[in-house]
């Protein structure tokens, strides 16, 4: 049993017991949300200067609140803050802090406010820090991406289908395909920050208050660009960390494919990528091995991402408005996933930049595989005029045939291919090298080498 310095001294005469020590121990969530306390102080200066200059409390009570919260915050930055289990809450652990700090004037800063809308503005401030820190992560992997893009705009390389080898590709291509993955991420993150940038402060517990609050003096204060409209919504929702969550799942999702690549692409099989010696990991027991530890783990990060995004949904399904002690739970799990992300981001950010591509290599198995087959058969329409499905058949023909003789396409013979159809003449080995079939695919958003060279600069432009 913990006695009267606990919790339940700071709400006073209802509660004659301290909680029981278990309880103590399911209500606490100091030990994580300790996190916000930037957040929380940030809100807590807002809100006394807003009832200051709404005459709702002195501006002497004001500044001896605003002044001891940062005394309280650079305590806590320089660690010797006296971090209380049994006040709960970071919340609580401010105020009574304060309380020592300040005096009496600490009691009058949470008039017009409660915990309810006092955590939604924390978490709030918190997960909008996130989505800007992720921008920037996200900015520079898209110029480790481009850096490597414009190094090989033009090396081919094979692509691929089901991991069947498809047809050949550009280095510079691939590289710019994450490109615009990564900067949809990134615009995922822009568009869920500007939609939970309004302010829940001044909800209060639920119903807003009777003191004459100036709600948007606060938002502005705090960089939000309005209070929230409605207060059993302000002090319910947690949809803007869902919507983080989900932006920082799809991110993930792409990190781990790029991440699942490079394991393959470094594989001695493959042989597409030397990852760097700072990314790579050596075996205790095999000499020869140089392990892609890094891009191993960010392919399984995307679980803890996944894993919060779906528990926070669990939580949030089925509650009643407004605020339940379910929602605690919110946090953890999303401070988690966020630092999970970011560590994603910066290592592969890391790799990308680190990573030499193997020109040679590349070259090579972009011609296995029958890789121009479709170069064949276009040429088939072009040249000689015939349909599109008639030319798979003569095409799917002679790649049988050169797998009979155990050769490539370009190395069947001219009589091998006339007997397969009269029609095709010399001409046809000029379509069916790698080199000009990827500078054929002049398309927009083809893995020409123009075309390569021609988005890095759009995107170059769109990032300076
Ligand atoms: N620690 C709480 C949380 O994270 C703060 C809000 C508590 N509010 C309440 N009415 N119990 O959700």
């Amino acid at each position: 049993m913990s006695d009267k310095s606990s919790s339940n001294a700071m709400w006073g005469g209802r509660f004659a017991a301290g909680p029981d020590a278990i309880m103590e121990a399911i209500n606490a969530s100091i030990g994580f949300d300790r996190r916000m306390a930037k957040q929380d102080i940030d809100g807590s200066r807002a809100h006394a200067a807003m009832l200051a200059a709404q005459g709702i409390i002195t501006d002497s009570d004001a500044d001896a609140i605003r002044e001891g919260l940062l005394t309280v915050l650079s305590e806590i930055e320089s660690d010797t803050f006296p971090w209380r289990v049994e006040l709960e809450d970071i919340h609580m652990n401010v105020e009574a802090r304060l309380k020592e700090i300040v005096g009496e004037p600490a009691g009058r800063l949470h008039t017009g406010r409660s915990r309810n809308d006092q955590v939604a503005v924390d978490f709030r401030l918190w997960v909008r820090d996130q989505c800007d820190a992720a921008d920037g992560a996200l900015k520079a992997l898209i110029e480790a991406l481009i850096g490597q893009a414009e190094e090989g705009a033009d090396w081919v390389m094979p692509g691929f289908t089901h991991l069947q080898v498809a047809q050949p590709v550009t280095w510079g291509h691939h590289m710019m395909a994450y490109v615009e993955m990564f900067a949809r991420d990134r615009a995922r993150f822009a568009d869920a920050r500007k939609r939970m940038n309004e302010s829940p402060l001044g909800a209060a517990a639920l119903a807003g208050t009777s003191f004459p609050l100036d709600r948007q003096m606060t938002a502005d204060a705090l960089g939000f660009d309005r209070p929230m409209a409605n207060s059993l919504d302000a002090v319910a929702a947690r949809d803007f960390a869902l919507e983080f969550l989900g932006a920082a799942s799809i991110c993930a999702m792409h990190l781990s494919r790029l991440a699942e690549e490079l394991v393959i692409w470094s594989s001695a099989q493959f042989r597409f990528v030397a990852m760097s010696d700072r990314w790579s990991t050596g075996s205790s027991i095999m000499p020869q091995k140089r392990n892609p530890d890094a891009a191993e783990l960010l392919r399984a990060k995307i679980g803890r991402i996944f894993g919060a995004n779906v528990a926070l949904m669990t939580i949030m399904k089925g509650l009643p408005l407004t605020y339940s002690k379910d929602m605690q739970e919110d946090k953890e799990q999303t401070f988690d996933a966020a630092d999970s992300l970011m560590l994603g981001l910066a290592a592969m950010t890391g790799m990308v930049a680190d990573m030499k591509g193997r020109p040679d290599d590349l070259r090579v198995a972009a011609a296995m595989g029958f890789s121009t087959a479709t170069d064949l058969a276009d040429w088939l329409v072009r040249e000689l005029g015939l349909p599109f499905r008639d030319a798979h058949h003569v095409t799917g023909t002679l790649v049988a045939k050169a797998e009979e003789k155990g050769c490539d396409l370009p190395e069947l013979t001219l009589a091998d291919m006339q007997a397969v159809h009269g029609g095709i003449s010399e001409a046809i080995f000029d379509v069916l090298g790698v080199d000009n079939s990827v500078r054929s695919r002049t398309s927009y958003g083809g893995t020409a080498p123009d075309n390569v060279r021609s988005q890095i600069s759009r995107w170059k432009e769109a990032l300076s």
